[in-house]
């Protein structure tokens, strides 16, 4: 969802004259996207400022945008005064307004409002993919999750309309695209806001039967707004990816309901047996967080027991990090780094070898991959299949760069933990 934030950020300032240059030092305007989803990823950004203190002010602007701007506000001029110009991403529609009035002389400009009811969409938007396009189609989240800061840096949800949606998805299929990637923090609270009232489950549906769209992904879900619409929508239309991310967090429902993740484990695992009971073979992966306070060794145990049920194809896994705000701050039983960083490898360890199983299991299939890139000196291309799995592998024309964004049947000869390796087959 960054990554699409700042390709629609600098479509924008495109538009308006500006140009993007290779380094920083080349640059007059120097713009960070930040994350604060856990401590370091915000720590990481004070860093990163520190390194051009020297040169600031040197024809020289310092913007910080995103989760870190939303959350630290003000604070970041007195943290980092070489900075110009604070924005989360709640007032991007105003990045334009704002940029004008730093070229006026302003020292100090900030868009922190999380009071909007608009999305962030604009036809500028530069993309760095050639074959996926990113589309926001909800921004913001609604749910409360006891250890996460998205509700207070991202504000409340508001979906776009199904026709800037379709619009936008229109206009890729003509240029040439061939998957879309729908975005949001609860994509699966998708509410068209017009009278055609769509719900995600039609929305996918509808963006799958564009002309010339041969893939569409989705990120990210919650299991409680995971209906079943959205998978039977997914099992009848094979353009919707082999692919579901179901983030559980925990496998206790005590640390679930701690949580406030509004699941029980059993009524995530009904989805899951949704999932594994459909028409087509689907990859599920999850994300999950360790440590979360007031969790036990017997908590943590159900967790990697829940692994060993459900047979993930991979994972995110994070340690606890506490985040301003949130009601996990004051919760006792804090569980100590160490025992944090133990449990991190354990389950890390398992899932490994989960992967190492379920990969070797595809070995003789044939699987269809969109061509991504090269390894020039393997003498491989890089590929990706439905399940989003990587898989890379040798083609007779090894030189022939025009295998970009093609389509092709790839029969699996090898595997490890995170990729396959195969060969390039004609399907008989
Ligand atoms: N600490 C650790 N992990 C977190 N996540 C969200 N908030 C935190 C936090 N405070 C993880 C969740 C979420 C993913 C995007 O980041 O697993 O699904
Ligand atoms: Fe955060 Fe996701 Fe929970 Fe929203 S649903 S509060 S974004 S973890």
């Amino acid at each position: 969802m960054n990554i699409h934030d700042s390709e629609k950020v600098i479509g924008t300032l495109a538009q308006q004259g500006y140009s993007q240059v290779e380094t920083p030092e080349e640059a007059g305007l120097v713009l960070y996207n930040t994350c604060s989803i856990r401590d370091k990823a915000e720590q990481k950004v004070f860093n990163r400022l520190q390194n051009f203190k020297k040169v600031a002010g040197k024809g020289k602007v310092f913007g910080v945008l995103g989760c870190v701007a939303q959350q630290e506000g003000e604070k970041i001029f007195d943290k980092a005064p070489h900075v110009s110009l604070v924005v989360g991403s709640a007032s991007y529609t105003k990045l334009g307004e704002m940029l004008v009035q730093i070229e006026n002389g302003e020292r100090r400009v900030t868009g922190l409002s999380l009071d909007t009811e608009e999305t962030f969409d604009t036809p500028f938007t530069r993309r760095d993919n050639p074959n996926r396009a990113y589309i926001t189609i909800i921004e913001g989240c609604d749910k409360s999750c006891a250890y996460c800061v998205v509700p207070f840096t991202r504000g409340p949800e508001r979906s776009r309309t199904s026709e800037s949606v379709m619009a936008e998805a229109g206009r890729l299929a003509e240029q040439g695209f061939t998957e879309i990637q729908l975005l949001g923090q609860n994509v699966n609270s998708y509410q068209d806001p017009s009278p055609a009232g769509w719900d995600f489950a039609t929305m996918l549906s509808k963006v799958a039967s564009v002309p010339g769209i041969r893939r569409v992904r989705y990120t990210t879900s919650h299991p409680r707004d995971f209906v079943k619409r959205i998978m039977d929508a997914m099992d009848e239309n094979p353009v919707l990816c082999d692919h579901v991310h179901l983030p559980v967090q925990s496998g206790s429902s005590r640390v679930l309901a701690a949580m406030d993740r509004l699941y029980t484990r059993d009524e995530y695992m009904r989805r899951i047996d949704w999932i594994k009971s459909a028409k087509r073979k689907y990859s599920i992966t999850t994300d999950i967080i360790v440590g979360f306070p007031g969790e036990t060794d017997e908590d943590f145990q159900k967790t990697l027991d829940l692994l060993d049920e459900v047979q993930y194809d991979s994972l995110f896994s994070f340690k606890y990090s506490p985040r301003p705000k949130t009601a996990a701050l004051e919760m006792a039983d804090k569980v100590s780094e160490e025992d944090k960083q133990q449990r991190l490898l354990v389950l890390q360890e398992k899932q490994r070898a989960i992967q190492i199983r379920r990969n070797a299991e595809l070995i003789g299939d044939i699987q269809e991959v969109l061509v991504e890139g090269r390894h020039a000196s393997l003498g491989q291309w890089i590929g990706r299949t439905s399940s989003n799995r990587t898989l890379n592998f040798t083609h007779p024309d090894v030189g022939d760069e025009s295998l970009m964004g093609k389509y092709l049947p790839v029969r699996v000869t090898r595997s490890g933990p995170n990729s396959l390796v195969g060969e390039s087959a004609t399907v008989v």
